[in-house]
């Protein structure tokens, strides 16, 4: 019982069986009630016929009766012998087909457990070969699906390891050749010293602080508070923060607020950090007296939002990748000023996350780019 419990081709196999089993026992029986009668029936035609044809008495009619049961005893049995022999003839040829069937429909099925015990030991560019389109090639597409997902984030794991440990390479060299000369007495014990180690400790942690938001974004394992909130109000909250670095760098800040409040769908603690990371790029990659110009407006259902820069610009073939992460355009620029290329990531989760949008543009290097992110509007 428990071989077939576990074994669909059994199953399969004993169920064409049972099925075969019961036709054939239908065929006997139904043959066995119907034909005396039907044979009673067809030798009163004939006897019927034998007496009026013939036009012969009673004596020679019962002659011909005692013929015609000798007959009938004949008959069946001939039919009893050949019935059985047509019965497992029958059995032996369904038995095989059953037995090619269930071959044919477990095909995919093996073909599927083998792909997935290979998938299961790492080989994720195992695929089922599809033919067709009922449900087994349905499901084995499915499959091809999943597998097709678990290789993608598996190389994307292996890209972010890859990637983390590239990043964190740089500030520890940094230290332990600082550390190394220190104590080979190259470089002096001054405070400068120091804080170039501390510095690097600094970037270090800021790293290893945003590797942890990135992957509390991605995992989305922090539920967001959304409420309606005034738009200018998160805005103006951000620039109070920021006004400080703006006139330290001289970098101009305009905001262009709409006359009429617009009051978005947002978390807003979620969205301060989006701003704070786009407005941050843009005091960042804009030279002194630079300008930085934050605007909002309504479009349909949505509120757009965008920082506008004169600052370094982004070269078009580098548009697209802004939002992956680690991907910076001017890679030792960037992370010379302390930028890990995580900023943009985080900020497209976040805005996504929202049910919104989020894009740059730029006329080229050093011709300003803009951010521009959208929010659902509260009704
Ligand atoms: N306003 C901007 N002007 C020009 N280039 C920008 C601007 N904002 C972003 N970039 C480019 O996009 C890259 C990615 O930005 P992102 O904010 O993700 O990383 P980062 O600023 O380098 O580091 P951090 O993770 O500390 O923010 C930057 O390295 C920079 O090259
Ligand atoms: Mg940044």
């Amino acid at each position: 019982m428990k071989i077939i419990r576990s074994h669909l081709g059994i199953k399969l196999f004993l169920s064409y069986f049972v099925v075969i089993v019961v036709g054939m026992a239908v065929i006997g029986i139904i043959t066995k009630i119907t034909t005396p009668r039907a044979f009673a029936r067809h030798l009163l035609f004939m006897e019927q016929q034998l007496g009026t044809g013939q036009g012969h008495g009673q004596g020679q009619g019962l002659g011909a009766g005692g013929m015609m049961s000798d007959f009938y005893q004949n008959f069946q049995q001939s039919f009893n012998e050949s019935l059985l022999i047509s019965v497992a003839a029958a059995s032996l040829v369904a038995l095989l087909v059953s037995f090619i069937f269930s071959k044919n429909i477990l095909g995919p099925v093996s073909v599927m457990t083998s792909a997935s015990r290979r998938i299961a030991e790492g080989h994720y560019d195992e695929r089922v070969e599809l033919r067709g389109n009922d449900e087994l090639n349905q499901l084995a597409g499915s499959f091809n699906q999943m597998a097709e997902q678990l290789e993608q984030v598996e190389s994307m794991r292996r890209q972010l390891i890859g990637d983390v440990a590239h990043e964190l390479r740089t500030p520890l060299t940094a230290i332990k050749g600082t550390a190394e000369a220190l104590m080979d007495g190259v470089l002096p014990a001054s405070t400068e010293t120091y804080q170039q180690i501390h510095s690097e400790a600094g970037r270090l942690s800021r790293l290893v602080d945003d590797l942890q938001e990135l992957s509390r974004v991605e995992s989305r394992s922090t539920q967001l508070d959304i409420h309606p909130v005034d738009s200018a109000s998160l805005i103006q909250t951000v620039t109070k923060r920021l006004k400080y670095q703006f006139d330290e760098k001289r970098v101009k800040l305009t905001l262009s607020l709409p006359r009429d409040p617009i009051h978005v769908l947002a978390d807003e603690g979620r969205i301060l950090q989006v701003l704070t990371n786009l407005i941050g790029n843009a005091l960042q990659y804009t030279p002194e007296h630079g300008t930085v110009t934050i605007s909002i407006e309504r479009d349909k259902n949505e509120a757009l939002i965008s920082v506008a820069d004169t600052g370094d610009g982004i070269p078009p073939e580098h548009l697209a990748r802004i939002f992956d992460r680690f991907y910076r355009v001017d890679k030792s620029r960037s992370r010379a000023r302390g930028g890990s290329g995580i900023g943009l990531t985080i900020a497209k989760h976040l805005v996504e996350s929202h049910g919104g949008r989020i894009w740059a543009r730029s006329a080229g290097k050093e011709k300003g780019s803009v951010f521009i992110f959208t929010l659902p509007l509260a009704k």
